[in-house]
């Protein structure tokens, strides 16, 4: 074995040169890697008793793309090209052994290898678009001449890492070999193969699906049109899009020009940048500076569940998924069958329902109407009505119930979890664990800490988020935590603003066009405006008492906010235009228009001023952990990074100018927070916090 630098070796083994790469935690193509695969090329060629050369990884995986830490920083060592050159090149047949994950630039040297061999559990990507990029080290140009356009472009857009089975069955991996036997199954293939005819074959010179799809334009029209929605407002799609274009287009050489400019263009503008950021504060929110990762975790080997409604089943559905038991407590028997029921139709109505797999899980649930059913398990969320009486009801009877050592969650979105933990004996134990709706879907968890949550719990929330699937970040007690205080600052100005004259879908366009998923009166409309309107007590006080004493109740009743046809299209609705005037003029006002920059500013500014209050409550550890919350839970486009990196973009001196113009005219609610104005001052971001 010989060392080629601190990352790589190289050791000649039954006729083949075998480079080895150890580059923890993920061997991304850092200076070292590149280096360590040029110079291992270069003493496998040199290497009389060679053959063959099989380039393998230690550890986790194999090499899981470029080193994004090192993007936007000067070229160091040997450029990926060259080494793809080196190996392409070579006279000997190199072979990519695969294990774990071969993704973005990994792939794309495992492309510029003749052959590669993987292990079942192993799985291929070009997952670059969801850093707003474009795999640019000839990824673009390779996988359609291997898999086809259509096949290329779906990896490419999505993103998706493809099962090593899948994989030889697009040819993008040549044999499957034993798992845990890599290295050797790898060395066999190259011996194997070592004697097969010359020229060596080169995927770059794989022309024949290419050169099917060349006069097809309709390819690329269809599959841009079939996928418009996934892809509004990314720039990265479309750029993929038209490197496969190239591929099929134009010879390999200018298509990899095409890849480098169009890369290049990507790598530079502000989309790739929030994607970047959000990928490693992602990461970052798992890590908690006073609960180091080392801290003691409980085993979780059972969970209970107080509540069988949507969100209690979601919640439950997360568990189950991960194999691990769930006993479901209701209070009457017929909200318990339905519950489980729905639960059940869940599964079977999912995309990827597999009946064997579907009454696995089913098999992990028990329901039960009496709270004692809970005194063995592990943890035990509440997800009963919002209400403090009834939590408080609710945890002290679990305090009495519930095994020494049982973490009590809440599922509470806003009320104090401290009152809450005050009614146990055992406060360090309280913790709030905040799903949103479907719960089974969305990945947001907001773990809230209270006063006395001990660090064990909060170590074994925080890793058991990761086990069922969720993105965790860790916030303090405060109205609303982190995710729903910044959408009430929003949704304060978003009432104000139609008090003014903006209409609900003027809001809504802004909002939408900005890049979420939906404004909050289509919202609204959706959810229902009725929730929490007591019909005996409305008077006709707010627009929205007007609404459902009309039974403009949203969505299901035809009207609300909008005005929707039988199959549910929104039109502006003239009704609520009216009504809306009526109650501006009693007001005493007069309708005014109001500019979409207005609407935006009025709308997103208060969120980033909200945002800049939590953190110096230091009710977020830091900003991007808000940032991840607004993504990952409330449809933040990732492209413009969350509030706080939006704020930042935009300029926290045009912010704070804005807010107090803001003040002047309408008062408090638009007061700057200090830690804004203490940035201005120092000419610092929120960047900078970090
Ligand atoms: N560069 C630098 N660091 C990386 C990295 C990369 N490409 N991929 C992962 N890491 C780091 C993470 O930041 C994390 O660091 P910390 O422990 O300090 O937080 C660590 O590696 C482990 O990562 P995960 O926690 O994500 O581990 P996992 O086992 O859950 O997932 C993974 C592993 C599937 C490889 C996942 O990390 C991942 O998807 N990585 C990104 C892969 C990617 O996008 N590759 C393309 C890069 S762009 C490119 O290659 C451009 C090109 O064409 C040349």
């Amino acid at each position: 074995m010989t060392a080629i630098n601190e990352v790589t070796d190289y050791a000649l083994e039954d006729g083949v040169g075998v480079i080895t790469l150890n580059s923890p935690p993920v061997n991304a193509l850092s200076f070292n890697v590149r280096d360590g695969l040029a110079g291992g090329m270069a003493m496998a060629l040199a290497d009389e008793g060679a053959k063959a050369v099989v380039i393998v990884c230690e550890g986790r995986t194999f090499i899981a793309g470029a080193d994004i830490t090192e993007f936007g920083g000067a070229q160091r060592g040997a450029s990926l090209y060259d080494v793809q050159d080196a190996i392409e090149g070579s006279a000997k047949p190199v072979v990519a052994a695969i294990h774990g994950t071969a993704l973005g630039g990994g792939l794309e040297v495992a492309l510029a290898c003749h052959y590669r061999v993987a292990v079942p559990s192993a799985r291929c990507g070009l997952p670059e678009v969801n850093l707003g990029l474009l795999p640019g080290a000839g990824g673009t140009q390779r996988l359609p001449r291997i898999v086809g356009p259509e096949k290329a472009m779906e990896m490419m857009t999505s993103g998706q890492h493809v099962p090593a089975k899948s994989c030889l069955e697009m040819g993008l991996v040549d044999e499957l070999v034993e798992e845990g036997d890599l290295r050797a199954g790898a060395i066999a293939f190259a011996n194997k193969i070592v004697v097969e005819q010359r020229p060596l074959k080169k995927v770059r010179e794989l022309n024949d699906k290419v050169e099917a799809a060349r006069g097809h334009p309709e390819i690329f029209e269809n599959f841009r049109k079939a996928n418009a929605r996934r892809f509004r407002g990314f720039l990265a799609p479309e750029y993929n899009i038209r490197c496969v274009e190239a591929a099929v287009n134009e010879p390999f050489e200018e298509g990899l020009k095409t890849e480098r400019k169009l890369f290049g263009e990507l790598m530079s503008g502000s989309q790739s940048a929030a994607q970047r950021y959000a990928f490693f504060a992602e990461r970052q929110a798992a890590k908690v500076p006073d609960v180091p990762d080392d801290t003691a975790v409980i085993p979780v080997n059972k969970v209970g569940i107080i509540g069988a409604g949507t969100m209690g089943g979601g919640i439950a559905m997360n568990f189950m998924n991960a194999g691990i038991p769930v006993t479901i407590v209701e209070v009457q028997q017929d909200a318990l069958d339905r519950g489980l029921a729905t639960i059940r139709r869940n599964y079977e109505r999912s995309r990827t329902a597999v009946p064997a797999e579907t009454e696995a899980r089913m098999s992990r649930l028990t329901g039960a109407l009496d709270l004692s059913a809970l005194a063995d398990c592990d943890l035990v969320i509440e997800a009963v009505f919002e209400r403090i009486d009834i939590k408080k009801e609710v945890f002290t009877k679990l305090d009495a119930i519930c095994k020494p050592g049982a973490i009590l969650a809440t599922n509470t979105s806003g009320l104090n979890i401290d009152e809450i933990a005050s009614v146990t004996k055992r406060p360090d134990a309280v913790i709030g664990l905040h799903f949103f709706s479907p719960a089974n879907v969305m990945k947001l968890l907001e773990i809230v800490r209270a006063d006395h949550t001990s660090k064990e719990v909060i170590n074994t929330c925080m890793k058991l988020a990761r086990r069922i699937g969720k993105i965790a970040v860790l916030v303090g007690v405060c109205p609303g935590f982190v995710g729903n205080r910044i959408l009430g600052a929003r949704q304060r100005e978003a009432n104000k603003l139609i008090m003014e004259g903006a209409m609900p879908w003027d809001i809504d366009r802004v909002l939408y066009d900005f890049g979420f998923p939906m404004g909050p009166f289509a919202m609204s409309d959706l959810a229902g405006l009725d929730i929490g309107w007591v019909k005996e007590r409305s008077n006709g006080e707010t627009i929205r008492d007007v609404l459902c004493e009309m039974d403009r109740r949203g969505q299901k009743t035809g009207a609300g906010w909008y005005d929707y046809d039988e199959n549910r299209n929104a039109k502006p609705s003239p009704v609520t235009e009216k009504i809306l005037h009526d109650f501006i003029v009693k007001s005493g006002a007069n309708p005014r228009a109001i500019s979409d920059d207005e609407i935006l500013e009025r709308c997103l500014y208060p969120m980033v001023n909200e945002g800049a209050k939590i953190l110096e409550e230091g009710k977020a550890i830091r900003p991007s952990d808000i940032d991840v919350v607004w993504e990952n839970g409330y449809g933040w486009p990732v492209y413009e990074g969350g509030p706080m990196w939006w704020g930042d973009k935009v300029g926290l001196t045009k912010v704070l100018d804005k807010m107090k113009e803001f003040q002047g005219a309408m008062g408090d609610a638009f007061k700057p927070s200090p830690l804004l104005e203490k940035l201005v001052g120092e000419g610092k971001k929120f960047q900078d916090l970090r």
